[in-house]
């Protein structure tokens, strides 16, 4: 177990990999402190070699403040010493390959901390100077400077922040983000140079590919005019230089034979996809399926534009249910409104976990079998819920900038339930977010001797998916079926059908069951929010 298939071991492992998200503060505490380190995540490598996974996206390991969980960096040839050394991520990197698993880092060039060296030198340096230059300051507006100098949004959903800041000196400074991320200029060399140095750092110390945060938003109009949505070419958002950045950033990746992974949020297809051109990025994050609601028809076609979307670029899907930023699986499918709408969060929606649970076991079935890589984000193979953090605990930016009316995204980035019966379930040190009254009830060691549990059914599922044949990339056809029913054919006569109808559901022709997510009936049918995988 764990040890890579001979499919797996291809140039080409990206286009079907499992990748599971580590967030490295919340996921394993190896010294006692309450925060996640890298001590905790080697101890648990087995674990993830045992789950099947391809490779790890670590979410910002390095130096920083943690203004904003990490995504605020303030050297990027440096781990923060709270998760530990840059020889232990070295050893992790290798221990995981060993085990047949790649390392994926999450490089942030959008913006670096206010801590970075940077940074401090360009305030030190003052108005006019070159150091300023790597960044964006200018003058305000107004009288006396008193006013930004343009009417941005900010990028955190939900804030009524502005996103510049003032300095002492009267300068303003932008920040898409927190104050304590000020936004790069990327039309200066130094940038670009600084982070194509960076992206070798990491690849020479055997990272396997590199997460893009906020790819779509680096490079900015010059001129930083005022923007009305709607009204034209975004002056921040997908702008045409990027694919320059790209383009070498590949040339970069490509000596190294790394991969690249796109934080893209846009809503044009067509956009979306020219960053999957074969010279820049392999891959970017399927947002529009995260965000979809638990509707048969609407998953069909939200899978259908992903799939057209694609082909004429040649890039592999990627299929995402949950990451770090969004409520979490089990939680949201529970809830009247089934979909992910930033703008949407509040305090107290109620779900129904039982009825939650059982769409997230249908819903990793579904994308576990569509073609392409697939993000199985941490804790979601334990099926936990989005936990209601006490206001008085909250830590992320997002809560805050929102005037405390979004209750943030500390729900989903609680630390894991290792141990049923170990103080704080077995993450290790008091936890730097509480776990909620409960959260041992999801022990991953409770839940491996259950084999009706979410951990049976992942390990299952990703077991199948790596030896079983039909999986990862290539075609898929839709079959016929009954309103509400999901059933399509991949190779191999692999079948998977899901039941998202009122009632329970024939199984299509088959030979085989391979995997179920919750039983049949007793005539054999598929009940509702179940899913299954057959062979034909
Ligand atoms: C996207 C990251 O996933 C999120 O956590 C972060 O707050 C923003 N980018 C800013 O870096």
């Amino acid at each position: 177990m764990g040890q890579p298939s001979p499919a797996r071991t291809h140039d080409d492992w990206w286009r079907s990999a499992a990748i599971y998200q580590v967030y490295v503060r919340s996921f394993a505490d190896g010294d006692g402190d309450g925060t996640g380190d890298l001590a905790g995540v080697r101890a648990r490598l087995p674990y993830l070699a045992e789950l099947g996974v391809d490779a790890l996206w670590f979410t910002p390991w390095y130096l920083s403040p943690l203004a904003d969980g990490g995504y605020d960096v303030a050297d990027y040839r440096v781990i923060d010493p709270a998760f530990g050394t840059l020889a232990e991520a070295e050893k992790l990197i290798a221990e995981a390959r060993e085990l047949g698993i790649r390392t994926i880092v999450d490089i942030v060039p959008n913006h670096v901390s206010d801590q970075h060296p940077w940074f401090r030198a360009a305030v030190a340096a003052g108005p006019g100077s070159p150091e300023r230059e790597l960044f964006h300051f200018r003058a305000g507006r107004g009288e006396n400077g008193e006013l930004p100098p343009n009417d941005w949004p900010s990028q955190f959903a939900g804030s009524t922040e502005p996103v510049w800041t003032r300095l002492p000196d009267g300068e303003w400074y932008l920040h898409l983000f927190t104050p304590e991320q000020p936004d790069l200029n990327w039309a200066h060399p130094a940038v670009r140079q600084e982070h194509e140095d960076v992206l070798r750092f990491w690849f020479e110390r055997g990272v396997a590919g590199v997460r893009i945060d906020s790819a779509a938003l680096l490079a900015k109009d010059p001129a930083l005019p005022d923007f009305t949505e709607g009204r034209g070419p975004s002056p921040f958002v997908d702008r045409d230089e990027l694919h320059d950045i790209y383009r070498a950033w590949r040339a970069v990746a490509d000596e190294y034979d790394a991969i690249f992974v796109g934080e893209v949020w846009l809503p044009d297809s067509e956009r979306f996809a020219r960053y999957l051109r074969p010279d820049e990025l392999h891959t970017a994050f399927n947002f529009s399926f995260l965000a979809c609601p638990w509707d048969a028809e609407r998953l069909r076609t939200s899978i259908d534009e992903t799939l057209a979307e694609h082909a004429p670029v040649g890039a592999p899907a990627t299929w995402v249910l949950c990451n770090h930023d969004v409520t979490r699986t089990v939680t949201r499918y529970g809830r009247a409104d089934t979909g992910f709408d930033f703008t949407a969060k509040e305090f107290g929606t109620p779900t129904d976990l039982a009825l939650g649970t059982r769409r997230a076991r249908s819903a990793a079935l579904l994308s576990l079998a569509l073609p392409g890589a697939v993000y199985v984000y941490q804790g979601e193979e334990l099926g936990l819920p989005e936990a209601d953090i006490p206001r008085e605990s909250i830590q992320d930016p997002m809560h805050f900038r929102s005037g405390g009316t979004d209750p943030g995204r500390d729900g989903c980035r609680v630390p894991l339930p290792w141990e049923a019966g170990a103080p704080y379930a077995g993450f290790g040190g008091e936890p730097w977010l509480p776990q909620p009254a409960g959260w041992a009830a999801y022990a991953a060691d409770r839940q491996g001797e259950d084999p009706a549990s979410m951990l049976s059914l992942y390990r299952a599922a990703l077991r199948l998916r790596r030896s079983a044949a039909g999986f990862g990339d290539g075609p898929l056809t839709w079959l016929p079926a009954p309103e509400g029913v999901l059933a399509f054919d991949r190779t191999d006569g692999l079948r998977c059908v899901v039941n998202l109808s009122g009632t329970p559901a024939e199984l299509p022709a088959h030979t085989s069951v391979l995997l179920t997510s919750g039983p049949l009936d007793a005539e054999g049918r598929l009940p509702q929010d179940t899913a299954a995988w057959l062979r034909a």
